[in-house]
């Protein structure tokens, strides 16, 4: 999808769809009173019947409109004083309308709206967003072909977002922009994690990074069982060892600062099918659990996005992948290995193995003494419980970092909350054999998990996103969310300005 700045007259764009606002109450923007005076009161009759009435996200799409060239006007409420949370909702039910139509070209106008405590930037990067966002489709398994086809996809492929008087182009150019890198960072995240776990197994995870390091300039490294032998990571290869599929450990870095800049680590849970393994999980909804690679999907995500804005930044990757399945050489509970980083870990609960593949990559991760760390992984069921669907945790014992990432979430509209990681949760990981046990009984099962990470991250600016709540849909519309692509790309962008 094209998204560009266009300064055209509304009245007479030969577009497929154009798309304006209309406010409750107060003044109507300037775009929606010209069509209001072509049409000759269209647009008040419309709110006099009640057909539209003005509400965030209210929308109505008239055929053939009279008085003006486009093919379709689609009318959308934004409010009476519409925040950025207005036009966000507003923007994604007009976007969500315009790709159920046959339309190619758009021209969207809600650019004009005026929204408060907000910037243009902003603004063009909440509209373009929310266009890509409804356009997404994940249909390369399905067979159909012509029409039927043709009716699942979106063919919008051309919108023009309309231009203020000048002064605000270059900004919104700078948003669109974002948008458009993000959106892409965004579908691939997406594509990955909705592939099922036959198709997405770490060796197809490490191909995709070796093409991705051709197509965006990314230095890409696989390490193969072998290597990551040789480095001692006891605690992955115990997971990959219930499984036929061996394990791979991705790398890809953008060197975009530079060479002695030290880098932005983003370390992603890469496990394509999480079983539970011995400890196997009930088998309803376990399907699901083919998303349990999200957060490193969300770190190759994040890779294309800096990649595409060419950040000047160094930035590495880094995916431990594997399977999570039980068989005759799974680890067993009880089972103890010895991490990279030399700590012995008594494994009680096998379905506890994002944080053995994790903390071997996190081991690793020190090498390239990060400026800061954040590994990303749909962690625990104990989040989903905690916080919903609606934010994702965040564990830092770092203030500054956490504070960072906050105010990112907010700023992308990808949020997360802070949760404790306080030292007193700390003993609920001892274990009577080993260093360490990878589970810490039945309370603060988020915390825990994230205590027992923190064991590893000792001498780095860390932080911890568990995104079991966030990172997909289940029910009617499942599908994977491609979050937290936007709060992280939003973290690296201000991570150039600094
Ligand atoms: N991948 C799961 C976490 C998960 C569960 C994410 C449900 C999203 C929805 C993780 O590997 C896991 O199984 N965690 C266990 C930990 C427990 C054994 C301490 C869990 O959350 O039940
Ligand atoms: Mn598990
Ligand atoms: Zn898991």
């Amino acid at each position: 999808m094209k998204i560009q700045l266009s300064s055209l007259d509304v009245l007479h764009a030969r577009t497929d769809c154009l798309v304006v606002a209309v406010r409750e109450g107060a003044q109507q923007p300037p775009s929606t009173r010209k069509i209001e005076r072509a049409s000759k009161g269209l647009i008040k009759s419309l709110m006099a019947s009640g057909d539209i009435d003005g509400r965030p996200g209210n929308v109505l799409l008239v055929p053939f409109p009279s008085g003006i060239q486009a093919k379709r006007l689609l009318l959308v409420g934004v409010g009476d004083k519409p925040d950025i949370d207005d036009l966000a909702s507003a923007a994604l039910a007009a976007a969500r309308q315009l790709c159920s139509t046959q339309s190619v070209s758009a021209v969207v106008t809600l650019t004009e709206v005026a929204v408060t405590g907000t910037d243009a930037t902003t603004r063009a990067r909440v509209i373009s967003q929310a266009i890509q966002e409804a356009s997404y489709r994940f249909n390369q398994l399905k067979t159909s072909k012509g029409k039927e086809a043709a009716r699942r996809q979106c063919t919008v492929n051309r919108v023009s977002l309309l231009a203020s008087s000048g002064k605000n182009d270059t900004a919104m150019r700078t948003g669109i922009q974002e948008a458009c890198a993000i959106a892409n960072g965004v579908a691939l995240a997406k594509d990955l994690s909705n592939l099922p776990g036959n198709l997405c197994t770490p060796s197809y995870l490490a191909n995709q990074a070796r093409k991705l390091g051709k197509s965006h300039k990314l230095k890409v490294n696989v390490l193969d069982e072998a290597k990551m032998k040789a480095l001692g990571m006891g605690a992955l290869l115990s997971v990959s060892r219930g499984s036929r599929e061996p394990a791979r450990l991705i790398v890809m870095e953008h060197q975009g600062g530079q060479r002695s800049d030290k880098p932005v680590v983003l370390v992603g849970k890469g496990l394509t099918f999480d079983a539970g393994g011995i400890s196997l999980k009930p088998a309803a909804a376990m399907d699901e659990m083919k998303y349990d690679m999200c957060g490193g999907a969300s770190v190759f995500g994040a890779m294309v996005a800096a990649s595409e804005l060419k950040l000047k930044l160094n930035v590495i990757g880094i995916v431990p992948s594997s399977e999570n399945l039980p068989d005759g050489a799974a680890n067993k509970p009880g089972d103890i290995v010895t991490s990279m980083s030399g700590k012995t870990i008594e494994i009680l609960n096998t379905d506890a193995e994002g944080r053995l593949i994790l903390c071997d990559a996190l081991t690793y991760a020190e090498r390239y003494k990060p400026a800061a760390i954040i590994d990303i992984a749909t962690l625990t069921g104990a989040c989903v419980v905690a916080l919903g669907h609606p934010a994702t945790g965040l564990f830092s014992p770092d203030d500054k970092l956490a504070e960072e990432l906050l105010a990112c979430g907010e700023s992308a509209r990808d949020r997360a909350w802070r949760m404790p990681i306080w030292d007193e949760y700390q003993k609920q990981l001892n274990s009577p054999f080993a260093d360490i046990a990878n589970i810490g009984g039945r309370t603060a099962g988020a915390v825990t998990a994230a205590c027992f990470l923190s064991r590893f991250t000792k001498n780095m600016a860390w932080a911890h996103l568990d995104i079991a709540g966030t990172a997909w849909h289940s029910g009617a519309n499942k599908g994977a969310t491609g979050r937290p692509v936007s709060m992280l790309t939003r973290f690296l962008i201000n991570r150039t300005r600094r």
